[in-house]
């Protein structure tokens, strides 16, 4: 164990490991095992999905992976903005709260405008963010299982985080299909809030990706848990179990006897680039334990691997957090 202080309060979090173990900690206690690789993945495209996208400085299509996982079909649209006429584009793959274009949380043509390729997707399509297992891609994994309330899952079955996760790697199993267009040394994974939780585990269980990027992601996400303020994991698994696996659950007022805490999953993105942005005013989040989860989690990265900054205001996905995002990965 590794003292810190958090505060000015002395508290000792488990010192870092392999990256195997500490991804496999991870899944097994907090967010459970993600289903494997697809039986069968293809995609079909709906070209121009919006007319004139941009005034033509980009296309935007619609794009749905068609899915065979444990024999069952399942399948899910995501968007994809192509600038014209470029190639090797750096990209997002960002997992968004909705499926509009552009989002309240994505000036899509503003990120356009900076060359960026943006895929993004709704994180309902996949499996929605209630406790109901039955649907999506849920209920193709928990089968006959599963029920729509008070179903139990054994301890390290994945929960919604986790599915969400793996979704947007099979966008990025999309991405892969488009070759030179894109630039593979400039992908990133981004998301705010849960879905910014949810772009860390892919991003560190995923290589593929270059960049990591969570915005206000706060409790279970880039804040470390012992010593935080705000929101803690009484409040997050007594609000989204099924976030979580159901191993989570037995750390509830018991922080202090976790084999893990957050710095794990950012480490896990080493040796490539995380950035935890934080919002002055979302205390629930706890921006200063978001810091500390960078800070115990940068030796492992080289110089300038490793961020965290503050945008002052509120908990909210905004222009100025991509502006800071596009400076990191330029
Ligand atoms: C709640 C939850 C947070 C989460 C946030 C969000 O506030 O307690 O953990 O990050 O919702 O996703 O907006």
């Amino acid at each position: 164990m590794e003292a810190i202080y958090q505060r000015g309060t002395r508290v000792t979090v488990p010192e870092l490991q392999s990256r195997d173990q500490m991804l496999n900690i991870l899944q097994e206690e907090e967010y459970g095992f993600l289903p494997g690789k697809p039986e069968k993945l293809s995609f079909t495209k709906e070209e121009n999905f919006i007319q004139g996208f941009c005034a033509g400085k980009a296309a935007c299509d619609r794009i749905t992976a068609h899915i065979q996982l444990n024999g069952k079909p399942f399948s899910f649209p995501f968007y994809c903005v192509l600038p014209a006429k470029k190639e090797r584009l750096p990209f997002f793959v960002h997992i968004n709260f909705g499926p509009e274009i552009p989002h309240r949380y994505m000036p899509t043509e503003e990120l356009v405008d900076e060359g960026f390729a943006i895929f993004s997707f709704d994180y309902n399509d996949v499996t929605r963010d209630n406790a109901d297992f039955t649907d999506g891609l849920a209920g193709v994994i928990y089968g006959d299982d599963a029920s729509k309330d008070g179903f139990c899952r054994k301890p390290s079955d994945p929960g919604k985080i986790a599915l969400w996760a793996w979704a947007a790697m099979r966008v990025m199993d999309y991405a892969e299909t488009l070759g030179d267009k894109l630039d593979f040394t400039k992908s990133v994974i981004c998301g705010h809030s849960r879905l910014g939780k949810t772009a860390l585990l892919c991003g560190a269980l995923d290589e593929r990706f270059a960049y990591v990027h969570s915005n206000d992601s706060g409790c279970s996400g880039a804040a470390i848990t012992r010593g935080k303020m705000g929101e803690r994991v009484r409040h997050i698994c007594e609000r989204f179990p099924f976030w979580f696996c159901e191993n989570y659950q037995q750390y509830i007022d018991r922080e202090d006897q976790m084999p893990f805490d957050q710095h794990y999953l950012l480490a896990s993105i080493a040796p490539r680039h995380v950035l935890a942005a934080s919002a002055s005013e979302d205390l629930w989040a706890d921006p200063e334990a978001e810091k500390l989860g960078i800070e115990l989690a940068s030796g492992v990265f080289p110089e300038g691997h490793a961020a965290h900054y503050v945008r002052e205001g509120l908990h909210y996905f905004s222009r100025d957090d991509w502006h800071h995002l596009i400076r990191f990965v330029e």
